[in-house]
C-alpha cells in the first residue's frame, strides 16, 4: 500500500516532468551505508524515442548512466526510494520539493523556493523549438494563426504557443499507447479545430501514424469551415461531424479528447470514452455549473461557500476530483495537472486517464469515497455518476 505522501510526491513529480519543469531530481542518504552507490541524479531528456528520464548512478569511483521512458523511470524511482535511499529532492523551475523518510518511518514532504536555474535540460538531442511548425502548414494559415508568409500573427502568438504546449504534453502520453492501424481519435466539442488539426498533423504527418480523427461539434458553421480546411490541407483521415457529444454515432473510440467542452458536456465525453474502453481519455474541463448548483452545505464548510469565488473554485475541485476518481474506478490510471499557465487561461486543468486495467479492484472503495465527498458537500449526484449508473 503506497503512503499518501509518496503518492502526492509522485503526482507532483509527474506534473513537473510532463510540464518540462524538472531541472533535476536527486536521491540521497543511502539506507545501507556500506553500499557503493552514493547518489542518483535524474534529469529529463528529449531523445529520438521521446521524452525520457536520464539516471546517473554515482558510485564512489564511477558514474553509470541509463535512460528510460518516463513511466518506467517513475517505477524505478519508487523502488529506489523504498529500498535504497531515504531522501529525494526535486529541483524544479518554480519550486523545490523534498521527500524525507524520517527515523520513525514517517514521510515528510516540504516545498521550498527554487534554488537552481534551468540552463538547458535537453542536452542530448535538442528538440525543435516548436513541435508544430508554422511553415507551410495550410491549416494554421486558414485558421488565421499564420499569415501568407507563414509567420505567426502577433495576436495569435498565445494560441500558437498553446497548440504547441498541448502537443508537447500529449506526445509522451501518446507514445505510451499501443497505436494500432486506423487508431480512432475523437475530439469532442472541437470548436474551431485548432487543437484537432494540430494533433492530426502531429500524429499523421510527423509520427506517421495511421490515424483516423473525428471532430464532433454542435455548430454547423464550424463543422463546415473545418471540413473545408481539412480538405485544403489534404488531411484525408480527418473529418468533422455536426452533432452532440452524447449522441453522435462514432464507432470505436481509441483516444478521446474533450477540451473546454462546456459543463456536463465533459462528463458526456468521459462517459463515451469509458463506454468505448478508450485507451486514453484527455479532457480539460470548462465551467462547473452542475456541481456549483448542487452544493447544499450544512457543516463548517458553509463558511467557505458564502464567498462566491471560493465556491466557484470548490466546485471546480469537487467536479474534477470526482471525474478523476470515477475514471480510476473504471480502470483508468489518472493524472490531473495544469497544462498551461493560468496567465493564458484560468481553465487550465487537464485530466488524463490511461486505461490500465479492465476493472479496478478498488472500485467500491473509490465509489465510497465519492459518496463521502458528496455527503460533505450535500451533493446528490455528480452528472458522470448518473451516466455511469452508479
Ligand atoms: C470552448 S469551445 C472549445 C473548442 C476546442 N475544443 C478548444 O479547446 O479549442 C467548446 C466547443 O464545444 C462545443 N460543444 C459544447 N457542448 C457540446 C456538445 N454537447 N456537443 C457538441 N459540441 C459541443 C461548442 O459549440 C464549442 O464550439
Amino acid at each position: 500500500m503506497i503512503a499518501p505522501q509518496t503518492k502526492l510526491f509522485f503526482e507532483k513529480l509527474h506534473v513537473i516532468v510532463l510540464q518540462k519543469e524538472l531541472i533535476k531530481l536527486t536521491l540521497t542518504n543511502k539506507r545501507e551505508k556500506s553500499f557503493d552507490l552514493n547518489k542518483i541524479i535524474i534529469t529529463a531528456v528529449e531523445l529520438k524515442k521521446g521524452y525520457c528520464l536520464n539516471f546517473v548512478y554515482r558510485h564512489s569511483t564511477k558514474d553509470i548512466t541509463k535512460n528510460c521512458e518516463i513511466e518506467e523511470g517513475f517505477e524505478i524511482i519508487q523502488k529506489l526510494l523504498t529500498n535504497e535511499f531515504f531522501n529525494a529532492e526535486i529541483y524544479g523551475n518554480h519550486e523545490n520539493l523534498s521527500y524525507v523518510v524520517l527515523p520513525n518511518g514517517k514521510i515528510q514532504i516540504k516545498t521550498a523556493a527554487p534554488s537552481l536555474q534551468k540552463v538547458n535540460s535537453f542536452t542530448h538531442d535538442k528538440i525543435k523549438d516548436r513541435l508544430i511548425d508554422s511553415k507551410e502548414n495550410i491549416y494554421l494559415r486558414e485558421l488565421g494563426v499564420t499569415n501568407d508568409k507563414w509567420e505567426v500573427r502577433h495576436e495569435m502568438s498565445d494560441k500558437y504557443k498553446q497548440i504547441n504546449k498541448y502537443i508537447e504534453l500529449l506526445s509522451p502520453e501518446i507514445k505510451e499507447l499501443s497505436l494500432k492501424d486506423q487508431f480512432h481519435v475523437v475530439d469532442m466539442g472541437s470548436g474551431k479545430g485548432y487543437l484537432t488539426f494540430a494533433l492530426y498533423d502531429y500524429l499523421s504527418q510527423q509520427t506517421k501514424n495511421d490515424v483516423q480523427m473525428t471532430g464532433v461539434e454542435y455548430r454547423d458553421d464550424l463543422v463546415m469551415i473545418c471540413n473545408k480546411i481539412a480538405q485544403q490541407s489534404d488531411f484525408k483521415n480527418l473529418k468533422f461531424i455536426k452533432g452532440s457529444i452524447a449522441e453522435t454515432s462514432l464507432g470505436k473510440i481509441d483516444l478521446l479528447i474533450a477540451l473546454h467542452a462546456c459543463d456536463t458536456a465533459t462528463d458526456d465525453a468521459i462517459y463515451r470514452g469509458i463506454q468505448s474502453n478508450a485507451e486514453m481519455i484527455v479532457c480539460a474541463p470548462c465551467c462547473h455549473k452542475q456541481i456549483r448548483k448542487s452544493f447544499n452545505v450544512s457543516n463548517e464548510l458553509a463558511a467557505v461557500m458564502k464567498f462566491g469565488i471560493l465556491k466557484e473554485r470548490q466546485a471546480e475541485i469537487i467536479t474534477d476530483s470526482i471525474r478523476a476518481m470515477l475514471m480510476e474506478a473504471y480502470g483508468y490510471k489518472t493524472k490531473v495537472f495544469e497544462f498551461i499557465s493560468s496567465e493564458h487561461t484560468p481553465k487550465n486543468v487537464m485530466i488524463v486517464g490511461r486505461k490500465t486495467q479492465k476493472t479496478n479492484p478498488n472500485k467500491q472503495v473509490i465509489l465510497d469515497n465519492v459518496a463521502a465527498i458528496k455527503k460533505t458537500f450535500g451533493i446528490e449526484k455528480h452528472y458522470l455518476e448518473s451516466l455511469l449508473g452508479v
